[in-house]
């Protein structure tokens, strides 16, 4: 590995003037609300936008640099918001335009930029394009969508086939996901140009840059081949096909072109980050793309060594900027994943606020949630993910007497304890941890922008240096539940400890079961 790590290191020259140089989204700490679980302000049981800005001085405090909102657009709500009916207006579940006015401006008032969600890989059937597009063979948006007399064999996201049979007009439609969610041909240039006026709409009212959904399926190989059988990666899924290339240039150019560092950050569900890192381009497609590698990893120092290094070995040669997600509303939270620990919670939130790169949280994390359970007639999600998707607690009794009563999703376990109330009171919570990170973080370039050096680690132990010119950190990660001895080179103290010990003192050379520090060179 390139010992300087390659993400944004001084030799590729980020002039150190004591300012944080380069497009704001290189080292911002981005923050994911999932809308209807984030905090209801009308008590029907639904978050909505004015949940979101009633809490902004909450996120301003917690350190957060940007919020990504997910669909908040008129929609059936067959997945819950990514099934879209218009993209230029409010549902009113979630309020208005209005009030995304409001939030956004008040976002930015306390310094929070603010990203929504693009969903351009389909449409809801609702949305007045697909109505159209149904309605005759000859309507002049039946070309929109992807329709064929004869089909192939790929399935769809949430089970069943990808292809549904309309009657009316006696042809198939593709869907990748629900049938409530036919695909957008994104080779018809009307098709491609309608969507970007929506971009231009959101870009108007002044968002900083949009989270795009499903970039790998944006484009099908027009060959449309058979998956084989028993295929573990069914192409229906992940498609990746090279057109794509083109149509993320041409968005990239739109949203460039806009003043004011706007940005694009792709879902693209490749579960390689040299396959992701083909999205960035040569600086000229996605500004960042996820990847999801690392939320799919387990909690072992061996396979994070291997992830750091394969992620600043494909990113670095291309001067891109790595992603880190350890949690998101269509996977198990990672504290359920890691075994239901919150010292490793903790630990996790150690490494992923301190790796070279923009972190996304998702939105509960810093409470040390778990995933909810979800009896079987409280089951609403076709793909599964209620337990991830339970709505935040705010107070110790969120369901007696607060906003919301009854919220559409259980509450997670124990409300009573874990909330943002309680939490926040206790300087010893999991939230104060994730909150001195990031100031740690925001007072520290290296941190926010150096290179990386892995240190040599014993088995269970990951540590890494951080450095930007003359400042350094070290991070030190114990993945096992029995503590372990380091020795570093140089004398350290100790900046952040996920347990809170020893915060300030000299490091001492061994760190705990399921702990994590961040470590600064001792004054001399
Ligand atoms: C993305 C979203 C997911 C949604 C799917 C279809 O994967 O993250 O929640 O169901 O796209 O839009």
């Amino acid at each position: 590995m390139n010992a300087q790590g390659g993400v944004n290191t001084p030799a590729r020259g980020y002039p150190y003037d004591g300012t944080v140089a380069g497009p704001w989204w290189k080292s911002a700490v981005f923050y994911q609300i999932y809308p209807r679980s984030f905090a209801d302000s009308d008590g029907d049981g639904v978050g909505d936008l004015e949940g979101i800005r009633g809490h902004l001085d909450h996120l301003q405090w917690l350190g957060i640099d940007a919020i990504w909102v997910c669909p908040f657009y008129r929609s059936p709500m067959a997945d819950f918001g990514y099934d879209v009916s218009d993209y230029c207006d409010v549902d009113p579940l979630f309020g208005t335009l209005d009030d995304f006015d409001r939030l956004l401006a008040e976002a930015h008032e306390r310094g929070i930029r603010v990203i929504v969600d693009w969903v351009p890989n389909h449409t809801s059937d609702r949305h007045p394009w697909f109505m159209e597009s149904r309605s005759s063979r000859d309507n002049p948006k039946r070309d929109w969508y992807i329709w064929r007399d004869e089909v192939n064999n790929w399935k769809a996201a949430f089970g069943g086939d990808a292809w549904t049979w309309d009657d009316a007009t006696g042809q198939w439609y593709l869907h990748l996901f629900l049938p409530g969610q036919p695909d957008l041909n994104w080779r018809n240039p009307e098709v491609v140009a309608a969507m970007h006026d929506t971009l231009w709409f959101w870009l108007d009212r002044g968002v900083d840059g949009f989270r795009v959904d499903v970039v790998q399926g944006l484009l099908k190989d027009p060959s449309f081949p058979d998956d084989p059988p028993g295929g573990v990666l069914p192409h229906s899924e992940l498609n990746d096909c090279p057109d794509v290339h083109p149509a993320l240039r041409d968005l990239r150019a739109l949203v460039d072109s806009y003043p004011g560092d706007r940005m694009l950050v792709g879902e693209v569900y490749l579960l390689s980050t040299r396959q992701v890192a083909a999205y960035l381009g040569r600086g000229d497609e996605l500004h960042l793309a996820f990847d999801f590698t690392p939320l799919y990893a387990p909690w072992e120092a061996d396979a994070w060594r291997a992830q750091v290094e394969t992620t600043l070995a494909e990113l670095g040669p291309v001067d891109a900027v790595a992603t880190w997600t350890l949690s998101n509303h269509d996977n198990p939270r990672h504290r359920t994943r890691y075994g239901g620990s919150e010292a490793r919670a903790r630990a996790a939130a150690v490494l992923l606020l301190t790796l070279p790169g923009v972190p996304f949280l998702y939105a509960g994390e810093e409470l040390g949630l778990e995933d909810a359970v979800v009896a079987a007639d409280r089951v609403v999600d076709p793909g599964g993910r209620d337990p991830c998707r339970a709505p935040l607690p705010w107070d110790p009794s969120p369901g007696d007497g607060g906003a919301t009563e009854n919220p559409w999703l259980p509450w997670p376990p124990e409300p009573e304890v874990r909330n943002v109330a309680t939490l926040a009171d206790d300087r010893a919570s999991i939230l104060h941890l994730y909150r001195r990170l990031l100031v740690a973080r925001h007072a520290t370039l290296s941190l926010q922008r150096g290179g990386l050096e892995l240190l040599p680690g014993t088995g269970s132990v990951l540590a890494f240096a951080r450095h930007h010119w003359d400042e350094r950190r070290a991070v030190v990660v114990n993945f096992a539940t029995t503590g372990a001895a380091l020795e570093l080179e140089g004398d350290w103290d100790v900046e952040v400890a996920s347990d809170g010990r020893g915060e300030g003192g000299p490091f001492p050379g061994a760190v705990a079961g399921d702990t994590a520090v961040v470590l600064r060179p001792r004054p001399r």
